[in-house]
């Protein structure tokens, strides 16, 4: 991985931050984030000794708003430039409903607007040049869930794991849409599910919530270097290099449900993205993000 550069949204604790260790130790130069700057720095400092590597960058940008999308991509703009891998892992589960500043529901924002605008505009600027690999951290909670692309944000009746395995079949469906779209620009797009991975994943939310899935994490769950692999291996492996529109999981290529490969269904998901986003209006002009 010398000479690369690899982009790890969430990369301050978990899984994100297992992958960013893993591919600094390889020699990729590293660019994580997180929502604050301050501990996204302190970070990347940490990866960089425990990967013994080259220097690592940490951004603050919170990724469940359009503007803090447009902001980290204009913040890379002086720190990178050029991303050669970017691995969409920031997602989190509310167990309540509750919206953005920019008023959108927060899992639908952060887990399939973001991934979906960032690798937009990160793709729009990847001219031509070298091959580029975006890997999108699903997840097996896609299965089962239906998408309501009227009320993606689930505001008459929601219910959090629902509404976080509708984002994941959201992205699984952007994967493959994002696949064939920017196959001519040579970016290959795969997912993956990362195991039951013990994290900060779920924890912070209140109630029962909080804590069933801590106590869940703390019987049944891999370790986040274990839950890294499959993200590191669809950065990384010569073998998956030419690899897209796949599902992995255990670095094995996997079938997602069948609705997830729904293609029409994937164009309408495609357009109600650009509907959400086009809403929220555009950048400000300073921006403060
Ligand atoms: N854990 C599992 O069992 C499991 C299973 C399947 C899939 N996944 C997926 O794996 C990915 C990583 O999860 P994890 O288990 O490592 O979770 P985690 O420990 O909770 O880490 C989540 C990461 O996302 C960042 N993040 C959260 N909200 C954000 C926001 N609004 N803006 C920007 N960054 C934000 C966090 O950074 P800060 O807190 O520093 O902002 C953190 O770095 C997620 O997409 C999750 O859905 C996890």
């Amino acid at each position: 991985m010398a000479g690369r550069t690899v982009l790890v949204t969430g990369g301050t604790t978990g899984i994100g931050r297992a992958t960013a260790v893993g591919l600094a130790a390889m020699g990729a130069r590293i660019v994580l984030t997180g929502r604050d700057p301050t501990r996204a720095h302190g970070v990347a400092e940490a990866v960089q000794k425990e990967a013994r590597s080259g220097p690592v960058e940490g951004l603050g940008a919170d990724l469940s708003r359009v503007q803090g999308v447009r902001a980290l991509a204009e913040a890379l703009d002086q720190v990178a430039p050029r991303i050669d891998v970017l691995v969409n892992n920031a997602g989190a589960v509310f167990s309540r409903y509750e919206t953005t500043p920019e008023g959108l529901e927060r899992t639908w924002a952060l887990n399939v607007l973001a991934p979906f605008l960032l690798t937009e505009i990160l793709v729009a600027r990847a001219e031509g040049a070298r091959p580029a690999r975006v890997v999108n951290v699903a997840s097996s909670a896609h299965r089962g869930a239906h998408l309501d692309l009227d009320d993606p944000g689930r505001s008459a009746r929601y219910r959090g794991f629902s509404a976080y395995g509708q984002s994941k079949l959201a992205l699984l469906l952007l994967t493959y849409a994002q696949a064939k779209r920017y196959a001519d620009r040579h970016v290959r797009v795969n997912a993956l599910h990362p195991g039951f991975v013990a994290s900060r994943f779920g924890r912070d939310n209140p109630g029962g919530f909080g804590v069933g899935i801590t106590i869940a994490e703390a019987l049944f769950a891999i370790s986040p270097q274990r839950g890294a692999r499959t993200s590191i291996y669809l950065a990384s492996a010569g073998e998956v290099g030419d690899a897209t529109g796949r599902y992995f999981v255990r670095c094995r290529p996997s079938s997602s449900s069948r609705l997830s490969q729904d293609a029409a269904l994937g164009e309408r998901l495609w357009a109600r993205c650009e509907r959400d986003v086009a809403a929220v209006g555009p950048a400000p002009a300073s921006e403060d993000a």
